[in-house]
């Protein structure tokens, strides 16, 4: 593979991919870049795409599960720091898609703005949860979209406006493309109202979700109207452990990785969860996380 000159030294060769991960789980990427910008971003993408790589974008590595062998194409991150640029116009948020979810709450409290309180807690970059429309307690992302910036895999650049997208429940019509930035519409409120809010949504996740231990977050969709994890702990699965992967017992959307997990451990995992939950309830789970193979 040759990359442009100015690249040839920037793009790492087998880097391994379990430590970017909240699952802790994932063998290496052939290659693997982080853009120091969008030009970078766009060179790497074109020269990819000639070669037809497969290229993942890799946002906070809290909603995938990676396959011990690894994946054989181009992993880009935009962890560098002109993508986590924050700001503000009136009552709307600038964020940059490689922020982390957390730093765009804690911005959005502290210039008084509210509407962002629902993504306390929610492990994922800016970019991830727009892609997946990530959410809770009824609320998600996409409803605060005003304009997106994004590229296309060819790298160009696109300005898309709030009417050109669709969002839907853990979706988007976005997969097309790398988010770059996004403008949040939130409103002016009361700066200690923000605070509680945040304070209770975290305190919630603490005591029906938390746990110490490396995980993907909910690894199924929910299904219409129902809880995934509902339909999985009436099978009585909690606690049930493959190899080194464990259901959650506090929540049973949540596999976790008890010391070592291997990817086949959590393929097993979701493959029992799955057939009990169909032979149950006669209901399809649909994966929530990403599976990079
Ligand atoms: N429940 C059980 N057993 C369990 C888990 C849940 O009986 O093991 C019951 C709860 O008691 C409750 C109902 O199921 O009556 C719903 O549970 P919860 O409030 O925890 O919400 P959820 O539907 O399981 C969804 C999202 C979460 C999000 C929470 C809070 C999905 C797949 N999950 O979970 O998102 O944090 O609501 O809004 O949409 C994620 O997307 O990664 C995620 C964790």
């Amino acid at each position: 593979m040759i990359w442009p000159k100015n690249l040839s030294n920037k793009v790492k060769h087998n880097v391994n991919l379990a430590g970017l991960t909240s699952f802790k789980i994932g063998g290496p990427a052939r290659y693997f870049f982080a853009p120091a910008d969008v030009l970078e971003l766009s060179q790497a993408l074109s020269c990819a795409q000639k070669a037809r790589l497969h290229i993942f974008v890799l946002g906070s590595g809290s909603n995938i599960l990676i396959s011990d062998q690894g994946v054989s194409g181009l992993v880009i991150s935009l962890n560098r720091q002109s993508f986590k640029k924050i700001s503000h116009q009136g009552s709307c948020i600038i964020a940059g898609s490689g922020l982390k979810l957390s730093q765009l709450v804690s911005y959005a409290a502290s210039r008084a703005l509210g509407g962002a309180e629902f993504l306390a807690g929610i492990p994922g970059s800016v970019g991830g949860s727009l892609i997946g429309n990530a959410g809770a307690w009824g609320y998600s992302i996409g409803s605060l979209v005003e304009q997106l910036g994004v590229m296309d895999y060819c790298g160009k650049i696109r300005v898309l406006s709030a009417k050109q997208l669709k969002f839907g429940y853990r979706q988007s019509n976005l997969s097309k493309y790398i988010i770059i930035w996004v403008k949040l519409k939130l409103f002016s409120a009361d700066k200690q109202t923000v605070a509680r809010q945040i304070k209770k949504y975290l305190a919630i996740r603490k005591t029906t979700q938390n746990s110490r231990l490396p995980s993907a977050g909910c690894i199924f969709k929910n299904p219409p109207e129902d809880s995934a994890g509902r339909l999985i702990d009436q099978c009585g699965l909690k606690g049930k452990v493959k190899g080194q992967a464990a259901v959650c017992s506090k929540h049973a959307n949540f596999i976790l990785n008890t010391k070592g997990a291997r990817f086949g451990d959590v393929l097993a995992l979701m493959n029992l969860m799955r057939k009990k939950v169909k032979v149950k309830f006669k209901v399809n789970l649909e994966p929530e996380i990403k599976i990079w193979k």
